[in-house]
């Protein structure tokens, strides 16, 4: 019998219930006792934990969040807080201890792992933008979420002959935007992959209205941006030295208005796309890999990273899964841009 940890970190992300519950109604029966960690990382520098039995992840699989709550506290930002997590884990009984997080969050993990801790990573972000699996949980409901918005959005503009720019969440990567751009007919796209051609933008809305469509929907990703740069919503950075991103949108559609003379308007998504129940499939995704992760840990697959690959869940090697993001390759910016109208 192991004590088992699990935390949830970074931005939160409709799914990770699924996985919490996963991983406790798969880990129960094997004689484990599951210790969850409150608010990520901080949550182990404090101690501040809270037994999870059948009854704890009752009732949960379709509530949005983390039961756990969550942090975007970086242990390693200083020698005294990494010493303190690590000492921690052993202060806690851990033998094992699974991280659900995205880039800087496994990062963490993949530090405590080379510190030989017993660490198990699970893939989460709304981005989609983690190497080594092929979806994370989360994804699916941002763009559901997104995609509905954009399809609300067409018959506003096209009443008002209106410009509608709607910028969704990615910060380093575009697959919101390039799915629910793709799914919601946008007639641009806007990704952080490639710098925004506002002279193209402008003149493909131009030929829109020569045509006879007096009405045009740009999705443009947060982190997108301009040559002279992106547009961040102050100057605060986090405790992973992210900057706060946002307003892109409301720049863009400033500069087409002034350019073009179309009525344009903005509409930043935020935080709405993270919020709420989690779609089907990334209720289904979230259960794989917590069943996958708690496996993981019975077997000792300890440094390694669950993780969702041609439609195969299998292990991969943590180390591997942070060494480097998944942005949208060019080919499939420009395979969008055969769609726009
Ligand atoms: O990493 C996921 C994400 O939703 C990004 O798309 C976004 O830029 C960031 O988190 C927002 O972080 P926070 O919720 O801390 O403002």
């Amino acid at each position: 019998m192991s004590t088992v940890g699990i935390l949830t970190g970074g931005g939160d992300a409709p799914g990770l219930n699924a996985v919490i519950r996963a991983i406790v109604r798969r880990s129960l029966p094997r004689g484990h006792r599951l210790v969850g960690i409150r608010h990520g990382w901080r949550g182990l520098l404090e101690r501040e934990t809270v037994p999870l039995d059948r009854d704890a992840v009752s009732g949960i699989l379709h509530r949005g969040g983390t039961i756990l709550g969550t942090s975007r506290t970086n242990p390693y930002k200083s020698p005294d807080t990494a010493r303190l997590v690590e000492e921690n884990v052993s202060a806690l009984g851990l033998d094992a201890l699974v991280a659900i997080g995205g880039e800087d969050t496994l990062g963490v993990a993949a530090k405590l792992s080379k510190a030989g801790h017993r660490i198990v990573g699970v893939p989460k972000t709304i981005d989609n933008d983690l190497s080594g699996t092929d979806t994370t949980f989360g994804f699916d409901t941002a763009v559901s979420i997104a995609t509905e918005a954009i399809d609300r959005l067409h018959s506003t503009a096209e009443s008002h002959d209106r410009v509608i720019v709607c910028e969704v969440m990615g910060r380093h990567a575009g697959w919101i935007a390039l799915h629910s751009g793709m799914a919601g007919g946008a007639d641009h796209i806007l990704v952080p992959e490639r710098p925004i051609d506002l002279e193209a933008v402008c003149a493909g809305i131009a030929r829109r209205r020569a045509r006879g469509l007096a009405f045009s929907i740009i999705v443009a990703a947060e982190g997108a941006s301009l040559p002279e740069g992106g547009v961040t919503a102050d100057a605060g950075r986090d405790a992973f030295g992210h900057v706060k991103l946002g307003g892109i949108g409301a720049r863009l559609a400033a500069e087409i208005e002034r350019r073009t003379g179309f009525e344009t308007r903005s509409v930043q998504l935020g935080h709405v796309q993270r919020g709420g129940t989690p779609t089907a499939f990334d209720r289904w995704l979230g259960s794989r890999y917590g069943l996958l992760a708690a496996d993981m840990v019975h077997e000792g697959r300890f440094g390694m990273m669950a993780a969702y690959r041609g439609g195969v869940f299998e292990p991969v090697p943590l180390a591997d899964a942070v060494a480097a993001l998944k942005t949208v390759p060019p080919e499939l910016i420009d395979l969008a841009a055969t769609l726009f109208a």
